[in-house]
């Protein structure tokens, strides 16, 4: 197979769009919905600093692993891969790592929309004032009313898929990059609103010191290794979703430099989540560790009770889809182009099977929080479970994969000539990291994961 200079699906108009899109990608449900539940189970601050750590020497090596890989590729991951190991002489079975991250780019979406559909859910219960003046139990009652009905949350994800398929059947130029063009402003100027919001809250310090002092004491041996996993999760890595967008990448476009401001736009919205979240949970006597409800069931007491409060929580909840969205979009990315590629199907009916396949997996997420919620496997329900072999084992064995890849599989002077870092000291750091340090801190991860699943 021989290898494109540029994708047949094609370009971002510029390094802006590729930095606006890859974020939008990391940026999403793992920073504003997952990341404050985690942290908050988790103890805080301990668990920030450990995340904080995981993003530098795992994530961001890894990212830029990805982004040359997909760069240099210009194909979906699988052809990626497949024609990246002949140019390398080795195995065309490096394409399974493309097709381990097609299965866990549908099996995260399936769930994913499921979460994005409760938010759109209330975005329709704040702007109707359903929230306003509601106590603890009134909140508590709405959002289990909500997950106890199959039928209205399988209407919110078939919405919410059919939102997403939109913009994919688009196209990269026309769809991706003007939908991210629009988000992802649009979203950064909706946080600052609700960190200035918590700002005034009495709790704010508070909130402040829960992020950021660390208490080692609350940080369990698990918890460490929840951190690490997000690290993945976040910066949307180990699937092809970041390999996918590198191969639109135009050329010249510094790799290094790209990396450093999406992995810093993805972390600085997870801490403005949690700046802008806390401080009202503290305000109002809530629980940090309620667990993945925590945005849906504290946040709308505090919109019940602040003045203008059904404006903000139809605003926040806005902003929560919006970021749900982009990231919904890579998810898919990877498994069109193949189609598209080697089945010469046109993008739209490759955007109608796959939405309709995650979609119809979504429904078992649907089940699982009422019809189902007895039925668990490992102790885990559908959802749970879902969301456990992605986050947990595929996508840092994905992510061990491409570090290999990249560090030991393809060519020195292939991957520098990709990466054209001038610093020969940074170059020398990149390859350290991802030759040993961050192949290990995934091999911890993944065993982890092993032991847990024995145990459960
Ligand atoms: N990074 C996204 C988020 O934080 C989720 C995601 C994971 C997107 C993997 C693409 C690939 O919500």
């Amino acid at each position: 197979m021989t290898r494109p200079r540029t994708s047949i699906h094609g370009e971002w108009s510029s390094r802006w769009a590729f930095v606006l899109a890859a974020a939008g990608s990391a940026v999403g449900l793992g920073n504003i919905w997952k990341f404050p539940y985690i942290t908050g189970e988790n103890g805080g601050g301990a668990f920030v600093l450990v995340y904080l750590v995981c993003i530098a020497v795992i994530g961001i090596p890894i990212m830029m692993a990805e982004v040359l890989i997909g760069r240099r590729g210009r194909q979906s991951p699988i052809n990626t891969m497949t024609s990246l190991s002949e140019e390398a002489g080795k195995s065309r079975r490096w394409s399974l790592l493309g097709w381990s991250g097609v299965v866990a780019g549908f099996m995260i979406l399936s769930y994913y929309s499921v979460i994005a559909g409760w938010a759109l859910a209330y975005v329709f219960r704040s702007g109707i004032g359903m929230f306003h003046g509601a106590d603890a139990d009134q909140v508590a009652g709405i959002f289990s009313e909500l997950l106890a009905s199959p039928e209205r949350l399988l209407a919110w994800h078939t919405i919410f898929m059919v939102m997403t398929m939109v913009v994919v059947a688009r196209g990269v130029r026309s769809g991706l990059e003007k939908a991210v063009r629009f988000l992802m402003p649009v979203l950064f100027i909706l946080l600052i609103v609700m960190v200035g919001y918590a700002m005034n809250t009495a709790a704010f310090g508070k909130g402040v010191a829960f992020l950021f002092s660390p208490d080692f004491g609350k940080l369990s041996r698990d918890g460490v290794l929840i951190a690490m996993g997000h690290a993945f999760f976040t910066l949307s890595l180990g699937m092809g979703a970041i390999m996918i967008y590198g191969s639109y990448m135009p050329e010249r476009a510094s790799i290094a430099k790209t990396t450093f401001m999406i992995a810093g736009a993805d972390t600085l919205v997870a801490l403005m989540a949690g700046l802008a979240i806390f401080p009202i949970v503290f305000a109002n006597n809530l629980e940090p560790s309620a667990g993945p409800g925590l945005i849906f069931v504290t946040l709308p007491l505090a919109f019940g009770q602040m003045p203008g409060g059904s404006f903000f929580g139809t605003l926040f909840f806005i902003l929560v889809v919006f970021a749900a969205w982009t990231s919904s979009i890579s998810l898919v990315e990877p498994a069109v182009t193949w189609m598209v590629e080697n089945h010469g199907m046109r993008r739209l009916t490759a955007c109608v099977w796959s939405g309709i396949a995650i979609w119809a997996l979504g429904i078992g997420s649907v089940l699982s929080f009422n019809v189902w919620s007895d039925y668990t496997l490992f102790g885990k329900t559908f959802f749970d479970l879902m969301d456990y072999l992605t986050s947990n084992i595929m996508l840092p064995l994905g992510g061990l994969f491409i570090a290999i890849f990249a560090a030991w599989v393809m060519k020195d002077a292939d991957v520098r000539d990709e990466l054209a870092i001038v610093n020969k000291l940074g170059y020398r750091l990149w390859r350290v990291l991802v030759r040993y340090v961050t192949p290990l801190g995934v091999i911890i991860v993944f065993l982890n994961a092993i032991g847990v699943l024995h145990a459960g």
